[in-house]
């Protein structure tokens, strides 16, 4: 039979391949492991100190030493990496968000502190400005502008920290055009040839990153949109140029952010490319979930399972979401 052929009623019953657990076990397309799985996390200043993330119910703010002892559960889940983002005190936000690249900055103590205790987890380090800006934003402003090409200049000294600090992927979140090729010319002129980029090659403007800002304590400062930097909900032609130019810049893996409303575009990508293609799953689809779930409307375990096979299924090699570890612990317990 051709994939061209259309089979048809009775010669073929489509239900016999799935009549018993065994069967479908047998002809399953994609599966689920923790080592597709990447837990983000959210470092604060401090020692045990523990912030509830009211809007990302299950998780918390952690100080550095806290972390530590978290990211060593997550080893032990299997989960491969985490993707760490810094909450700044409000004292330390500058218009030119240089506490970015202080070497001394929570994040490259982070970094270190994580790499020295737990090395065998990868550590995948956030680069854009907003945790460390007053106005918000991912880069640098003028008037009403978010200036790229002086953003980039920013970023790449940011980046060279987090490698300094000994960060496994620099993550660059912040759309500024460029600026993949300017941060691996920069790592490797520095000697950080082995470190790798995973692009957020097709970033949207997207509404559902709300509790992240909660998170890292970035929404109230900021100054109107992200749209002349991120991405256009309406665009997908715009997604594939987008993760071309990146992967032609240097970037190991790109990443597609939302995952659920953007399924298409991971799956064009796929089609498209054979660099690994990862989905960040991100606050407001996991919030959707726990938040119905806390209601009785869904079940959390199941709905998540089924929204992360979906991305496998899409094309995606791994998943960034904040149910890295509960998915991780039902696949250990099934
Ligand atoms: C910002 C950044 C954002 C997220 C990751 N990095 C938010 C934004 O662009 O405003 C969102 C992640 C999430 O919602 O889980 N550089």
């Amino acid at each position: 039979m051709n994939k061209n052929t259309s089979p048809s009623f009775p010669q073929t019953r489509m239900r016999r391949n799935r009549s018993q657990g065994w069967i479908r076990d047998l002809v399953r397309e994609n599966s689920l492991s923790p080592h597709d799985l990447i837990m983000p996390l959210f470092v604060i200043e401090g020692t045990a100190k523990e912030e509830p993330i009211a809007s990302l119910p299950g998780i918390s703010r952690r100080s550095i030493d806290l972390t530590i002892e978290h990211c060593k559960e997550i080893r032990d889940l299997g989960i491969p990496a985490i993707a760490l983002f810094p909450v700044l005190d409000d004292s330390l936000k500058t218009d030119g968000g240089e506490e970015s690249f202080n070497p001394e900055n929570l994040m490259c103590r982070a970094i270190a502190a994580i790499k020295a205790a737990v090395p065998e987890l990868g550590i995948i380090g956030d680069v854009a400005l907003d945790p460390y800006t007053t106005h918000g934003h991912d880069g640098l402003m003028d008037g009403d502008e978010i200036k790229n090409d002086a953003s980039i200049v920013v970023l790449a000294k940011q980046a060279l920290a987090q490698a300094e600090a000994g960060v496994d992927i620099i993550a660059p979140s912040d759309m500024m055009d460029g600026r993949i090729g300017a941060l691996r010319i920069s790592l490797d002129s520095h000697n950080f040839k082995n470190t790798l980029i995973m692009s957020y090659a097709a970033k949207y403007a997207s509404s559902f990153y709300g509790p992240f800002r909660d998170a890292v304590n970035s929404s109230g400062f900021l100054k109107g949109d992200k749209k002349s930097y991120q991405m256009d909900p309406a665009n997908g032609e715009e997604a594939m140029q987008e993760i071309m130019m990146d992967i032609s810049e240097g970037a190991d893996m790109v990443m597609v952010k939302p995952g659920m409303p953007y399924l298409d575009i991971i799956a064009r990508a796929k089609d498209t490319i054979s660099t690994p293609i990862f989905a960040y799953h991100v606050s407001g689809e996991y919030a959707m979930l726990k938040a119905a779930s806390e209601n009785g409307w869904l079940d959390y375990d199941s709905c998540l399972a089924e929204t992360l096979i979906g991305f496998k299924r899409a094309g995606c090699r791994g998943i960034l979401t904040y149910g890295a570890m509960d998915m991780a612990r039902m696949l250990q317990n099934s």
